[in-house]
């Protein structure tokens, strides 16, 4: 039996969104990464933004798993200032030993996605195997489910 993990990180719910819609497919087990750092709010998103940039790590919490056990690790997460969250950054940096084999969700309003792929590349060592990008706007919309067993080969 194929065992996968979904690991995501969520600030506003977009990116949970899709990974409970994709949970509910696989019936697999999922990892929420929260930030201690408050994030919520329009003037916090500026420091989002910079965090992102500046690559800075930050204080998280989760479930520890023993991701060494899974066939497939399913990664998502939200682009922030064409880079990735620190939630995400200081994740990957925490597990990338335990990583090995991976697919990548992310979810993003339009911007250039090679820089944040190549980010979480260059952490983990490794490509991912496949990567999936969903627009804001889709998921929205619900449209987004349309893809979803797509990403599920
Ligand atoms: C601080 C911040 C920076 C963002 N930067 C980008 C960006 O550079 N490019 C982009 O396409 N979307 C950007 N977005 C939009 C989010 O990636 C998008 O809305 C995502 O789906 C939010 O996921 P969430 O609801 O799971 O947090 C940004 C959002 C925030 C809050």
């Amino acid at each position: 039996m194929t065992e996968d993990l979904i690991i995501f990180y969520s600030r506003t719910g977009s990116t949970r969104t899709v990974a409970e819609k994709l949970k509910e497919l696989l019936d697999c087990d999922i990892i929420e990464i929260t930030d201690k750092k408050p994030r919520r709010g329009f003037l916090k998103a500026i420091g989002c933004s910079i965090d992102a940039i500046k690559k800075n790590l930050t204080d998280i919490e989760y479930n520890k798993k023993d991701l060494k056990k899974y066939n497939r690790i399913f990664i998502m997460t939200p682009i922030w200032a064409s880079n990735i969250p620190p939630a995400i950054r200081t994740f990957l940096t925490l597990e990338k030993s335990d990583i090995l084999n991976y697919k990548l969700i992310l979810t993003y309003k339009g911007s250039d996605i090679n820089k944040p792929i190549k980010e979480i590349s260059e952490i983990l060592d490794t490509y991912p195997s496949n990567t999936f990008d969903i627009i804001h706007k889709d998921i929205k919309s619900g449209s987004f489910m349309l893809n979803l067993n797509g990403m599920t080969k």
